[in-house]
């Protein structure tokens, strides 16, 4: 992803509710039956800059933090932001990594919708479950697939109106990654690849728009 320096700005302006989704998908996970342990092993998978290590910090500076991207500009973002924090960082896509049962918990924020659902979205998440110890749970959000709704077409409109309030005026190039090339799916075939993955059913815990959240633990 190019122009990581304009991304924290753009990504508020283009997606409501973006500010405080690092802090809510860092309080559900911080809660969880195993990332509640002192010192539990987080993973922050497609880390971008560094927004969800930021709030994984404030809130939880005893967690042992590792991050992935394969993008090196968006880890160096990171990188610099984090300062000399002791996380783990990876320049690595979640299927490559090798960290079987590893993790007590894993936050996957605006990630699974740039993978097509050709296999490339349940390898991500079966690589994901594998990451995890069994019980581990993922907080995950992403861009869904629209409503059949008769509504639908205000629901756009409103997002366009959303964008302008917010100042938006990116060059179309800095918001390509975040609008073009996704691949958003619906909750029932959510649900399915995260059950063929290893995941128990995903409970929605944000929506704005068509961006929604979701907790999921992996089966025992
Ligand atoms: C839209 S950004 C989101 C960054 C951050 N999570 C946030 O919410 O601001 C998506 C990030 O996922 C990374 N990414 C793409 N495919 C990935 C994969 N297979 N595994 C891990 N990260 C991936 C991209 O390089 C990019 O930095």
């Amino acid at each position: 992803m190019s122009a990581s320096l304009g991304y924290d700005l753009i990504v508020q302006q283009l997606i409501p509710g973006y500010a405080s989704l690092a802090r809510l998908a860092v309080a559900l996970l911080s809660v969880s039956p195993l990332a509640s342990r002192p010192g539990a092993a987080v993973l922050v998978a497609g880390c971008g800059t560094g927004a969800e290590l930021v709030e994984a910090r404030a809130q939880r500076p005893d967690w042992q933090l590792t991050a992935i991207d394969p993008s090196a500009e968006m880890l160096a973002a990171a990188q610099q932001r984090m300062g000399g924090d002791s996380i783990r960082w990876h320049q690595s896509t979640v299927e490559a990594l090798q960290a079987d049962g590893r993790f007590a918990g894993a936050l996957s924020v605006l990630v699974l919708q740039s993978l097509a659902d050709d296999g490339s979205k349940l390898a991500f998440l079966t690589a994901l479950a594998r990451s995890l110890e069994p019980g581990g749970q993922l907080v995950l959000v992403d861009l869904m697939a629209p409503e059949r709704s008769p509504l639908q077409h205000q629901v756009e409109a409103a997002w366009l109106a959303f964008q302008q309030a917010s100042g938006l005026n990116a060059d179309p190039q800095a918001l390509e990654p975040l609008t073009q090339g996704l691949h958003p799916i619906g909750e029932a075939r959510l649900t399915a690849l995260v059950n063929a993955a290893g995941f128990t059913d995903p409970a929605r815990i944000f929506q704005a728009l068509g961006y929604e959240g979701f907790l999921l633990q992996r089966r025992p």
